[in-house]
This record gives structure tokens, C-alpha cells and sequence, in this order.
């Protein structure tokens, strides 16, 4: 049985006192449900404000990308003991966006963004292996772009993404992993991915687990769909076999519709 997540990724929102407001009115809503693992992931900035307004409940904190060097001159870099004395369990790795791959029709400003984040396979990898040092459990995120999609790329491009950042880690260091299958062109679009085909793609991503490492480690690393989850769909979503949970942006920014979401996890993954 794999308890499921809900995670929040606050992206660049909410400034301290809106984090304040945000995190206290989910604690209160969501702080005692139980069957659900609740994540919030805020921005650097409000990681200690929403530690505090998340003290003495369940839901853990997490952050949205971290550097893999310990300290030194890497000016606007956090790394992970810092994360850490901030209170974080967790760190998403990898974003999409982090990677530079957007799904703006903006194409200019696409490659520009590219240029400034430009995470790759390789440093995903690396961020990995400085997570897991520092005991922080990376949200290991995955997914094609359109374009990728509409030529019938998805499956390698996924497999790619996944086989690259698990490269050099045991066993026992990918069982400590959650991913994230979320499709670029379903985020922040309101275009949610078919519930079945969510269910596929992340069939295939246990499936490579599986091929490279172990059919046990497959069987218990916990996948995610993120990409537009919503009150209104979150119910076919979890109803899949294959997805323990949420990624969730825009929807995450309410308490009424995150907590919502938590809810109907951990109801229909309970039965
Ligand atoms: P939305 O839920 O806003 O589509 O964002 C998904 C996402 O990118 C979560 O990491």
C-alpha cells in the first residue's frame, strides 16, 4: 500500500505574510486528515514562516529546487543544510520550469528562460544525490512538451528523463524518491491529461524503475501527476491505479480547493 501525497508547489507566490495566511488556513482545514501525506512548498523566502505556521502538524514542508554544493561562493544559491535547518523533509527537483521548458507560445521568451534556470538531466542527477545526503526526499519531476508529444515522443522523452536522474543511485536511494509525471503543456493551462493516460505514463515510469533497478523498488516508490489537478478532476485522477497523488500548482494556492484535493485522496485511496 502507498500512502498517497498532495503536494502544493507554490511556484513565485505569496510573499510572507500571504504564506502566513495560505499555510495557517491549510494546517487548520487539513491539519488532521488523515490517509494523506500533505506537502507544502513555498518560496525560499517563506519556507521559516510557513515552518511556523505548520509547527505541530502533520504536513511537512518542502522546497522547489536546491543547489548540490554544501556552501561556498555560489551567490543566490540555497543548499541543502540550509533547506534543512529551514525545517524542510522535502525538495521538488527538476520543475519543468526549472528546466527552462515552458509551454508559452512565447517563444523567445521560452529559450531566454532556458538560458536563466537551464537545469538539465545531468545536473537533476546531481541535485538528487546532494538531496538524499542531506536526508531530503526529492519530488523528482518528468514530463514532454507538446510539441514532444504531437510527434509521438513522449514515452522516450519520459523514460529519458527518469533513466538520467536515477543514474549512479541504488536501490535504496531510488526507493527514497517520489516522482512527478507532469506533462509540460497540461500545466498551468487548465488542461488537465486524460486520467488514463496519466495512468500509463506513469505505468511506464514504475516500468523503467522496475527494468533499472528492482521490481520491489517499482512496486513502492510513490508517483505524483501534476498539471492543472483541480477539485473538478481530481477525482478520475486519483482513481487510477498507478497515481499516489498530486502536484499541485495553481489549485494549491487556495486553502478551500487544496484542502478539497487532500480530502479526495485520501478518501479514495483509502478504499
Ligand atoms: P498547475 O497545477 O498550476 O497546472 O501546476 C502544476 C505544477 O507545475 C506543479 O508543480
Amino acid at each position: 500500500m502507498r500512502t498517497p501525497i498532495m503536494a502544493g508547489n507554490w511556484k513565485m507566490n505569496c510573499d510572507n505574510p500571504q504564506a502566513e495566511q495560505l499555510a495557517s488556513a491549510i494546517a487548520e482545514q487539513a491539519g488532521d486528515i488523515e490517509g494523506c501525506e500533505v506537502i507544502i512548498c513555498p518560496p525560499f523566502t517563506a519556507l521559516t514562516t510557513v515552518a511556523d505556521a505548520l509547527s505541530g502538524t502533520d504536513i511537512a514542508l518542502g522546497a522547489q529546487n536546491m543547489f548540490w554544493e554544501e556552501k561556498g561562493a555560489y551567490t543566490g544559491e540555497i543548499s541543502g543544510p540550509m533547506l534543512r535547518s529551514c525545517g524542510c523533509e522535502y525538495v521538488i527537483i527538476g520543475h519543468s520550469e526549472r528546466r527552462g521548458r515552458f509551454g508559452s507560445p512565447d517563444e523567445d521568451f521560452t529559450a531566454e528562460l532556458q538560458k536563466v534556470f537551464g537545469d538539465t538531466d545531468a545536473s537533476v542527477n546531481r541535485k538528487i544525490k546532494a538531496a538524499l545526503s542531506y536526508d531530503l526526499t526529492p519530488i523528482v519531476c518528468g514530463g514532454e512538451l507538446l510539441a514532444e508529444r504531437q510527434t509521438g515522443q513522449t514515452d522516450t522523452v519520459v523514460k529519458g528523463q527518469v533513466e538520467a536522474a536515477i543514474e549512479g543511485l541504488s536501490a535504496d536511494q531510488v526507493s527514497r524518491i517520489v516522482f512527478a509525471y507532469e506533462p509540460v503543456w497540461a500545466i498551468g493551462t487548465g488542461e488537465v491529461c486524460e486520467a488514463d493516460e496519466a495512468n500509463r505514463v506513469i505505468r511506464l515510469i514504475r516500468q523503467t524503475l522496475a527494468e533499472a533497478v528492482s521490481e520491489e523498488v517499482a512496486a513502492q516508490v510513490r508517483i505524483l501527476y501534476g498539471g492543472s489537478v483541480k477539485p473538478a478532476n481530481v477525482r478520475g485522477l486519483m482513481e487510477q491505479s498507478e497515481i499516489d497523488g498530486g502536484l499541485v500548482g495553481g489549485a494549491a494556492l487556495q486553502a478551500d480547493s487544496f484542502c478539497e484535493l487532500i480530502e479526495v485522496a485520501a478518501e479514495i485511496k483509502r478504499n
